[in-house]
């Protein structure tokens, strides 16, 4: 299908192929990949937070809930919420693993 980007979980060593119209939580979810979520996705809990590693342009523009939610030194980093973003082009990311501790 034309105009699916495709996106390059780094730290697992997968792509997957994502439609835009969907939060890349809501991607995640319906491929099941796994990733962490307690607020079900309204930019609450920080937990499906992800870092862009190339690509932070081909990303939807950061939403002031997200904004609020990370705060602008994370987002200067690379970090986004995967519940608030849509993939419009191709990236790779970094998202952490089921298990792994997250700073409030
Ligand atoms: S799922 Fe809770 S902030 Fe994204």
């Amino acid at each position: 299908m034309p105009n699916q980007p495709q996106v390059f979980i780094a730290n697992r060593s997968l792509t997957i192929t994502v439609n835009p119209a969907y939060s890349l939580l809501n991607n995640y979810l319906m491929q099941r990949i796994p990733v962490q979520t307690l607020c079900g996705g309204k930019a609450a809990c920080g937990r499906c937070r992800f870092r862009v590693l190339a690509g932070r342009t081909h990303l939807s523009p950061v939403r002031p809930a997200e904004l609020a939610r990370l705060g602008e030194t994370l987002i200067a980093a690379g970090w986004r919420l995967s519940c608030q973003s849509h993939a419009l082009r191709d990236l790779t990311i970094e998202l952490p693993e089921m298990d792994e501790e997250l700073e409030p």
